[in-house]
């Protein structure tokens, strides 16, 4: 995520929109490094001071403070200018470049590590469906995170289950945390590590859908295993994974973000989904498809399609309950490896299993496809999708820009 060289020289400057600051000095008290002033007209930013803490985002009763334009490194606009506007100035084909200038200026560095490594088998970099809403990004820094509660800890996997994967729902109360479906947070675990630093926050996807976990309440929930073992399988133990996984009810803990601006759903009527997963990757596809089911009687249309991959039907997280869902709303296809008895399937599998569904949606400038989970599912999938285009006179190769250039693909691994 960092800025292409072309853009080595742009910054992110923080503004303040003049026409909605109600001046009511919340953001220059609350400045740690004293980067806010004013005049008798105007509130205004030092872009040389502001080390971009998003301290003052939140507190900020009217939003004026969340504005930002990219500029050139040498010519941000000056308090001369900013003390002179009525408006804010007009974005730019500079400002375009959202994405990638402000994973490099603010983004606290491990959400951008762990970010480049999730999206690298997009093939490039992805923007959001056209009909996306805006998301709110990094409202809350590991400086500056806010508190959440646990309101809820339990156990979704069945008890005889060879994974433990918890669904953890936070609130917070009454300190806005807005989100959407596909977006991330951070939990920072208390304590510190081995070397006496305080530990670095860790990424969960949020599995519930903008309206809350709880319909109208300011809560959202996770889906998190406890990781017991490394990649290799020799037992360890995550210390944030069996932190969140040990929560209890009324359990504060510290939450930053929200993250993503990409891996979006769409919004606009007739939109299709497809969405593949493993295991906890299923949070965002549960995100997404719970918001068409709280929709579902505005017949908007558009088809759902979910591959879900999981060791066994005890193993998975939720999917139980939205089996029950109505067949012409959501198409669901598991992949079990695990079961007794019966051959190892994986998604990839499921996937050629439905290659006329899966080439037609492909095709379908209205379909929109989500990846989610084992980085080692990635390779498979696509895979699956060169030889169904082969199949059918495509070339996956060549198909797959395209799906990146109409914001139609999004890949999260791990
Ligand atoms: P496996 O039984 O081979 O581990 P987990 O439960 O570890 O999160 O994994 C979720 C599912 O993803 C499991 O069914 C697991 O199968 C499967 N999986 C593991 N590796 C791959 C892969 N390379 N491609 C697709 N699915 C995979």
């Amino acid at each position: 995520m960092n800025a292409p060289a072309e853009h080595a020289n742009l910054a992110r400057q923080h503004l303040i929109d003049p026409e909605i600051c109600i001046r009511c000095n919340t953001c220059e008290e609350i400045c740690p490094v004293d980067a806010i002033t004013h005049d008798s007209r105007n509130y205004v930013v030092k872009f040389e001071t502001c080390n971009g803490c998003l301290a003052c985002i939140s507190p900020c009763p009217t939003g004026a403070i969340d504005s930002w334009r990219n500029v050139d490194k040498a010519t941000p606009h000056s308090l001369a200018d900013q003390y002179s506007w009525d408006y804010l100035p007009d974005t730019t084909e500079l400002d375009q470049l959202e994405a990638t200038v402000m994973g490099a200026s603010e983004l606290p560095a491990e959400v951008q590590q762990i970010t480049e490594v999730a999206t690298a088998g997009q093939g490039g970099p992805a923007m959001a469906p056209w009909s996306a809403s805006h998301p709110y990004v990094n409202i809350y820094a590991p400086a500056a995170p806010i508190t959440a509660t646990v309101t809820g800890n339990y156990r979704l996997t069945a008890d005889d289950a060879s994974s433990d994967i918890h669904h953890i729902v936070l609130d917070f109360g009454t300190t806005p945390f807005p989100v959407l479906e596909g977006q991330s947070i951070g939990i920072i675990p208390p304590g510190v590590d081995e070397k006496g630093k305080p530990h670095l926050l860790r990424m969960y996807s949020v599995a519930s859908p903008r309206d809350g976990e709880r319909p109208h309440y300011n809560n959202l929930s996770l889906t998190v295993k406890r990781v017991v073992e490394d990649h290799e399988g020799n037992p360890t133990r995550g210390v944030a994974s069996n932190y969140v996984c040990d929560l209890k009810k009324g359990d504060k803990v510290q939450v930053t973000g929200p993250y993503g601006s990409t891996y979006l759903m769409p919004n606009h009527p007739n939109s299709s989904i497809m969405m593949i997963c493993t295991g906890t990757g299923s949070a965002p596809m549960r995100a997404m498809t719970e918001r068409r089911r709280r929709r579902m009687d505005r017949k908007e249309g558009g088809e759902l399609v979910l591959f879900f991959g999981a060791r066994a039907p005890a193993e998975l997280p939720y999917f139980g309950p939205l089996q029950k869902l109505p067949k012409d709303f959501i198409d669901i296809n598991f992949a079990f490896s695990r079961v007794p008895g019966e051959p190892k399937k994986y998604v990839q599998d499921a996937i050629r299993e439905r290659a006329d569904k899966v080439f037609r949606m492909l095709q379908d400038d209205n379909c929109y496809i989500y990846i989610c989970g084992l980085k080692g599912m990635e390779a498979g999938v696509l895979e699956a999708f060169r030889d169904i285009c082969r199949a059918n006179g495509a070339d996956w190769d060549a198909l797959r820009p395209q799906l990146l250039s109409k914001a139609r693909f999004h890949v999260e691994t791990y």
